[in-house]
């Protein structure tokens, strides 16, 4: 809600798909899997604002990772935040806001795996389609009723404790429609 409050423009794209889609009905899950450009969107923000923001494994055996061999008892992190902020993967404006860059997945950055925000390995995220699910319907929800932008007392200031988060709170003025 926060990115949307920046992006209106992003947000009106939203408000019009969600209305297009479902209407003034609740969404359904046959619904919410067409919401392109809310998809687009929640990837964009999981990109610049992953909640987490590195990853930890450990190595119990040796190990073979592409043409990278590891030693056993080896502890590896994964900057998730860096990777997905690399301009080398992304492109120069890496830190700007571009929802267009997921109009086609694999062309988002020079490598498929650059973003992960749920990790990527076996023991990826079992929560990942339902984070998404919920997050799509309650987003869609909030689009189909509210109209919202920031508060002149809100202050961007992303902070990690256990999670990625907004120090200072997210003062959002909603109005309905
Ligand atoms: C935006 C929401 C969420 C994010 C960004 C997220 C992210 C992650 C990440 C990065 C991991 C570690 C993956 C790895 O080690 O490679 C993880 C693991 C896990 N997540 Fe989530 N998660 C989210 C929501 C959820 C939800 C809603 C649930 C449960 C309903 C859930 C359950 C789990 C569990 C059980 C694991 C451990 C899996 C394992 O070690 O086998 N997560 N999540």
């Amino acid at each position: 809600m926060i990115v949307l409050a920046l992006h209106p423009e992003w947000q009106e794209m939203a408000r019009e798909e969600v209305l297009q889609v479902c209407g003034q009905k609740e969404p359904n899950f046959e619904a919410l899997i067409h919401l392109k450009i809310v998809n687009m969107i929640l990837n964009e923000v999981l990109r610049l604002y992953p909640p987490v923001i590195s990853l930890y494994q450990h190595t119990y055996k040796e190990t073979r990772i592409g043409n990278i061999h590891l030693p056993a008892r080896v502890d590896l992190t994964l900057p998730m935040l860096l990777i997905h902020h690399d301009p080398e993967l992304w492109g120069d404006d890496v830190e700007e806001f571009r929802t267009e860059r997921f109009l086609g997945v694999s062309r988002a950055s020079k490598d498929q795996l650059a973003l992960f925000p749920f990790g990527w390995s076996p023991r990826t995220c079992i929560g990942r389609n339902f984070a998404m699910l919920e997050a799509k319907m309650a987003l869609a929800m909030i689009l189909q009723n509210f109209e919202f932008n920031l508060s002149p007392s809100y202050i961007h200031a992303p902070r990690t404790v256990m999670i990625l988060q907004p120090q200072h709170g997210a003062q959002i003025i909603i109005h309905q429609l």
